[in-house]
């Protein structure tokens, strides 16, 4: 990894700092939540440790930049109009730093040990930095725009496979139970026949890591939030992959319907969703 990618007190140093801080606290809290709340429906989950970690999170990001903005999972109202309407409020910031405390409050508050502490910094709505960190496996993957996505050090590359039929694919059962589970049910049974295997891990952030690192193939998912997308996006990026949304339309901060790739198999992958949502 070269030095200038954490050095000093780089924005990717401080990221850093943050997720590991934060990871290593969220880690010892495991089995010991007091406060369980639903947010938008009861399968959206909230605890005192997602509240104290994003806390942490900001308080750390805004004490080194005071003069950047903001926008932290746990800080918007639930739901995903919110989550737009806070990401479009804040897209004038010029630096803005997008963070998740915890993606993966269900495997967490289970014990199921994926879940990932997800901060990216974006300048001019373009994520220039971004860290995902697994406290559970003490996995730390990091990228700077331009400068490549690594792993602990370890230059990480999209997996190699060329065809849907050799990929190993992850997807997420979406919160949203009218309109979004429905269709990614549509498109799990169309793909599953069609992939060597698919996941459904439970992290957006590090199935969009495990991406970048060549572990899985692709990965899609409907109705995500910017901070579960956003550290991701510039992993998958940077080690080499595409990232898009499900039309195959350029990715930005505001798509919701995901698509991520080693590239290779992105067309494939894309063409399978539009005739699953056909069907
Ligand atoms: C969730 C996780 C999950 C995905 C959901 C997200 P949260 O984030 O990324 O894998 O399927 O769509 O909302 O609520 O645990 O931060
Ligand atoms: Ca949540
Ligand atoms: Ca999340
Ligand atoms: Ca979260």
């Amino acid at each position: 990894q070269p030095e200038s990618i954490i050095g000093g007190k780089s924005f990717t140093a401080v990221a850093v700092n943050c997720a590991a801080k934060a990871g290593e606290w969220i880690k010892s809290k495991v089995g010991s939540i007091t406060q369980l709340d639903t947010k938008y429906s009861m399968h959206d989950l909230v605890t005192e440790v997602d509240k104290g970690a994003e806390r942490m999170i900001r308080n750390l990001i805004l004490t080194h930049f005071p003069t950047h903005s903001f926008l932290g999972e746990e800080g918007v109202e639930p739901g995903p109009e919110a989550s737009a309407k806070a990401l479009q409020e804040m897209s004038e910031s010029e630096y803005l730093w997008i963070v998740d405390p915890i993606d993966g409050t269900t495997n967490y508050v289970h014990g199921f040990p994926f879940y990932s502490v997800s901060i990216a910094l974006a300048h001019q709505g373009k994520v220039i930095v971004g860290v995902v960190y697994d406290p559970s496996r003490d996995e730390l993957f990091v990228a700077e725009r331009g400068k490549g996505a690594y792993v602990h050090g370890r230059r990480m590359q999209v997996a190699k496979e060329n065809a849907l039929n050799k990929s190993l694919l992850a997807t997420g059962f979406p919160a949203d139970q009218h309109v979004a589970l429905p269709a990614n049910m549509k498109s799990i049974q169309a793909l599953a026949p069609k992939v060597r295997n698919l996941r459904v891990a439970g992290s957006a952030a590090l199935h969009l890591a495990y991406v970048a690192a060549g572990r899985l193939s692709g990965f899609w998912e409907y109705n995500l939030s910017a901070w579960d997308i956003a550290a991701g996006s510039l992993l998958v990026e940077e080690a080499g992959g595409r990232m898009s949304d499900v039309a195959g339309q350029p990715f930005h901060l505001g798509v919701r319907n995901v698509v991520a790739s080693n590239g290779l198999v992105h067309d494939e992958l894309i063409e399978e969703l539009r005739v699953a949502a056909r069907t």
